[in-house]
């Protein structure tokens, strides 16, 4: 049998850093090459192989496939969708062509098993808006949700045309202490914890009542897990499930940081990404995740909040943030 050897590509953004740290526990650290186009995260410093690539340079990356023996591609690397409608050519670009690129050389390679993510934004305003079905009217207004649809597509059309074994989940906004996230419109949620404890007031860029779904990064880490480690034969969706972990506003989240930072205040001035959000369903129905591979998210945002402030405290005390 071969021995797993993973590529994660994009290791140095919010999820990469959490996501390779977390593989490299279970395939080892020497198994698990950390690649981006900035320098190795100081999280992942020390805890193993770390390659400068840019996934846009194929014959690059071709060469370190090969180099590396690698077996599985974890391609992260992406404009999201706030930093992606100012410049929506760069955007459209990059996360088409490095899926493609490694799609291609997976096929060439004979490479395991790949894994992509995509997201809620691929649904738009004619979606429906409450517990939105895996199966639906898509009609994405961003050029981020764009480019994760027709993505989709194409992890479809390598399965079906050259059995490429590439599998995709949709992450909603995703929570986080350890990385910084990277230019979505959910990034409020992270923002938030980190002004409340450094300020003690947010300005919050979406309106009170702008409901998003959301997920605690160690549901995503562990749904991305699962979602690799199941046989084959029970993936029946080939294009990017849906999966769901909670659901709030920003009025509901700073009542709850409230609980814990009575001093606490938020204001509101919505920007563009008011647009980009509320053209995004409020929940997800995650019942196909859940029938095929048995996948439940464990925070909601109570914990979610106990377990930020106490994570971000600790930063903050070691001067870490
Ligand atoms: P991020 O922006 O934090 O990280 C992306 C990483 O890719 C960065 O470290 C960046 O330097 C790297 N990168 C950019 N261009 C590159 C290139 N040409 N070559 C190599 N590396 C390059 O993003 P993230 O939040 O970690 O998201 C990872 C994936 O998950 C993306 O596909 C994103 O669309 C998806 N996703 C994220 C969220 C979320 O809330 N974070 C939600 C839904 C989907
Ligand atoms: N968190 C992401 C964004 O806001 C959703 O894919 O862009």
């Amino acid at each position: 049998m071969t021995k797993d050897r993973i590529l994660v590509i994009g290791a140095c953004g919010q999820i990469g850093v959490e996501l390779t740290l977390e593989l490299r526990k279970i395939y080892g650290d020497a198994n698990v090459v950390a690649s981006d186009l900035r320098e190795e995260n100081p999280l992942l410093k020390g805890t193993g192989p770390y390659v400068s690539l840019d996934v846009m340079n194929k014959e690059m990356l071709h060469v370190q496939v090969i180099r590396q023996n690698i077996t599985q591609i974890y391609l992260l690397a992406a404009i999201l969708s706030a930093t992606g409608e100012k410049n929506p050519h760069l955007a459209w670009s990059l996360n088409t062509q490095s899926l493609l690129n490694v799609l291609e050389i997976a096929k060439d390679e004979n490479i395991q098993k790949v894994y992509w993510p995509s997201s809620i934004a691929v649904f738009g305003p004619t979606s429906p808006k409450i517990n939105c079905p895996q199966q639906t009217i898509i009609e994405p207004i961003t050029v981020y949700g764009i480019s994760k649809y027709a993505g989709e597509f194409w992890c479809n059309y390598f399965y079906h045309r050259y059995q490429v074994d590439v599998r995709s989940l949709r992450y909603p906004g995703l929570i986080s202490y350890k990385s910084e996230p990277g230019g979505g419109t959910t990034d409020y949620a992270v923002e938030i914890f980190h002004d409340a404890l450094e300020e003690n007031s947010y300005t919050c860029f979406l309106k009170e009542d702008t409901y998003i779904p959301m997920m605690y990064m160690p549901d995503a880490i562990r749904a991305t897990i699962e979602l690799m480690e199941t046989n084959a034969d029970k993936i029946s969706v080939r294009t990017s499930y849906n999966i769901s972990g909670m659901s709030f506003s920003p009025k509901e989240i700073a009542a709850e940081i409230k609980k814990h930072l009575p001093e606490f205040t938020i204001n509101y001035q919505p920007d563009y990404r008011l647009a980009i959000a509320e053209s995004w369903p409020q929940s997800i129905d995650d019942s196909v995740a859940n029938k095929d591979w048995q996948w439940k998210p464990k925070f909601d945002l109570s914990e979610v909040t106990i377990d930020m402030i106490a994570n971000l405290k600790k930063k903050l005390k070691n001067n870490f943030i």
